[in-house]
């Protein structure tokens, strides 16, 4: 376990974000700097992801969002999007352990329709074996976008109050809120997102409603440990005010 903050910032230990959004940004062109196709980024990208999923667990961040794969993505040519393919494949097979020392529980947000079976059975795998640990929730979203979110969640809804299970004016936000990917789940405190582009790209509408943004230029696979820390540092000095004064 790594000691984060100092002594002398107790202020900051009592900031730490519940619910970290991230927004990996920045692989193709990480790839494009070194003369190398955009595949060897993603690959860079995803061993970092795993560095920095380890880390938010020893710091002690209780929910994790990544955002792996947009409802969008299916756009860019086959071969990235084969190679992405892989590399979940691969990702989900290997960081099975990581979950089991870290107890991290998983949890994939998006509809898994569109992957492939061998996929789509690790997904099932990795929910079912990491169902009952106790640590880090880590949210990957995968074919996820936030309007899609939003129409799934109204739909769900609407199949209730035709089946006169709900009351049209038993629905609040909080209710609307159990029917989306993240059910249950706090909203987001904090989203960062890296590779230089300020735009949320359909990353949790609706959960990051009062969410603080920090942006950086710095690629996803450069993003160190110490740039995490830097971050929740600025978060720490952020003062939320959610509409009130
Ligand atoms: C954005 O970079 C990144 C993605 C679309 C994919 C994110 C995937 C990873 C970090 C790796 C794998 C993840 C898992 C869960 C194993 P970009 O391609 O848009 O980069 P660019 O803006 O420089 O083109």
């Amino acid at each position: 376990m790594r000691i984060l903050f100092n002594k002398e910032e107790p202020e900051i230990q009592d900031c730490i974000p519940i619910h970290i959004g991230i927004i990996m940004d920045g692989n193709g062109r990480w790839a494009k700097k070194r003369g190398f196709p955009r595949k060897f980024g993603h690959k860079a990208g995803a061993k970092n992801f795993r560095k920095i999923v380890k880390h938010c667990s020893h710091v002690g961040i209780k929910y994790l969002t990544v955002y792996a794969f947009s409802t969008e993505n299916w756009n860019r040519p086959d071969q990235e999007v084969g190679a992405l393919m892989r590399l979940f494949e691969q990702y989900l097979k290997e960081a099975l352990s990581d979950f089991q020392d870290e107890d991290i529980k998983v949890k994939f947000l998006g509809k898994t329709e569109k992957f492939s079976e061998e996929i789509k059975n690790l997904i099932l795998e990795v929910e079912k074996k990491s169902q009952n640990h106790s640590g880090m929730v880590l949210n990957i979203a995968m074919n996820y976008g936030g309007k899609e979110e939003i129409v799934n969640a109204v739909r769900l809804i609407s199949e209730k109050v035709l089946k006169n299970e709900i009351q049209v004016s038993e629905i609040t936000e909080k209710i609307f809120s159990n029917y989306l990917y993240t059910s249950k789940q706090p909203d987001v405190d904090l989203v960062i997102r890296t590779g230089g582009e300020y735009r949320t790209s359909n990353f949790l509408i609706w959960q990051t409603a009062y969410a603080e943004y920090v942006f950086t230029d710095t690629l996803w696979p450069d993003f160190q440990i110490d740039d995490f820390d830097n971050i929740l540092h600025i978060y720490a000095k952020r003062k939320r005010r959610f509409g009130g004064v």
